[in-house]
């Protein structure tokens, strides 16, 4: 009689520790590429609006069909990068720090996230500098991982970290098609990122593999389909589908990827990550 050896598993057990999440989204109902502020969007480019909103419901259904709550933003006529809510804001238990955008076609755009703070009980606090949310700044453990170099204004990491009251690692975005800091670093869990080193300075890798000497580092060909913009509940991975090197490398990792296909947003220079504003208790 044989008897099968024990088999060790030495990755972390991570289904356990996912936790539920709470997301904000924007449906696109008036999405299009009529100007161009990042080197993905072209206003040449033909909009399929009705396959974006059903792209947008499939990954709202993926959220609530794992068990998170989704709130919905209305949408503003005229705003056409309003689905890109994470760049509304950052939200962390009863601070909700609203945007001040880079480019004057999105200024609007905080006028409407402060409303929908403001509409569930939260003082939108504001900043002196540029600040894009959750696109340039994404919350660790305690810590928030701050871009700057495209849109978000350094001088606007310490203004947030004094409104938090928690530290701020800023980070030197160098490639454009990297403009923010979502579309090349994805937080995994409390503890752990995924990232595409090419799209920081030296200094700046210097200080991720210092911080997170366990990081996935992803390659050109998952970044470019911006693979690095996705969500994590600390065990699933909401990611775009068409990462499939990422998701290996997160499999291999014991995280459960999960891949959405949102190739109508991508036209704007926007995927999961950048349609999700998590709001953090
Ligand atoms: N077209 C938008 C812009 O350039 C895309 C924003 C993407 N959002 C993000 N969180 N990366 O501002």
């Amino acid at each position: 009689m044989t008897v099968a050896a024990p088999r060790y598993d030495h990755r972390p057990d991570r289904a356990s520790r996912r936790r539920t999440r709470h997301y904000a989204m924007t449906p696109p109902t008036f999405f299009t590429v009529e100007y161009a502020i990042n080197p993905w969007m072209d206003p040449t480019t033909v909009v399929d609006t009705a396959l974006a909103l059903a792209q947008w419901e499939t990954l709202r259904r993926t959220y609530t069909d794992l068990g998170h709550t989704v709130d919905v933003i209305d949408p503003v006529p005229g705003l056409p990068d309003m689905v890109y809510a994470a760049n509304g804001g950052l939200i962390v238990g009863d601070t909700a720090v609203v945007a001040r955008f880079a480019y004057p076609q999105r200024a609007a755009e905080a006028h409407a996230y402060a409303a929908w703070m403001t509409a569930r009980g939260l003082r939108p606090v504001e900043t002196r500098h540029v600040n894009e949310g959750q696109g340039d700044l994404l919350v660790v453990g305690a810590t928030v991982l701050a871009g700057y170099g495209f849109r978000t204004d350094r001088r606007a990491h310490d203004e947030i970290a004094a409104r938090l009251d928690c530290p701020i690692v800023s980070l030197e975005l160098v490639d454009p098609r990297f403009y923010h800091l979502d579309t090349a670093l994805a937080v995994l869990d409390d503890t752990t990122i995924a990232y595409y080193p090419p799209a920081f300075s030296d200094a700046s890798r210097t200080t991720l593999s210092t911080l997170f000497p366990d990081a996935i580092e992803v390659a050109s060909a998952d970044a470019y389909v911006l693979g690095l913009n996705a969500v994590s509940d600390g065990y699933h991975v909401v990611l775009p589908a068409a990462a499939t090197g990422f998701a290996e490398q997160l499999r291999a990792g014991g995280f459960r990827p999960v891949g959405v296909d949102l190739s109508e947003l991508l036209k704007g220079g926007g995927s999961v990550k950048c349609c999700t504003l998590e709001v953090h208790p």
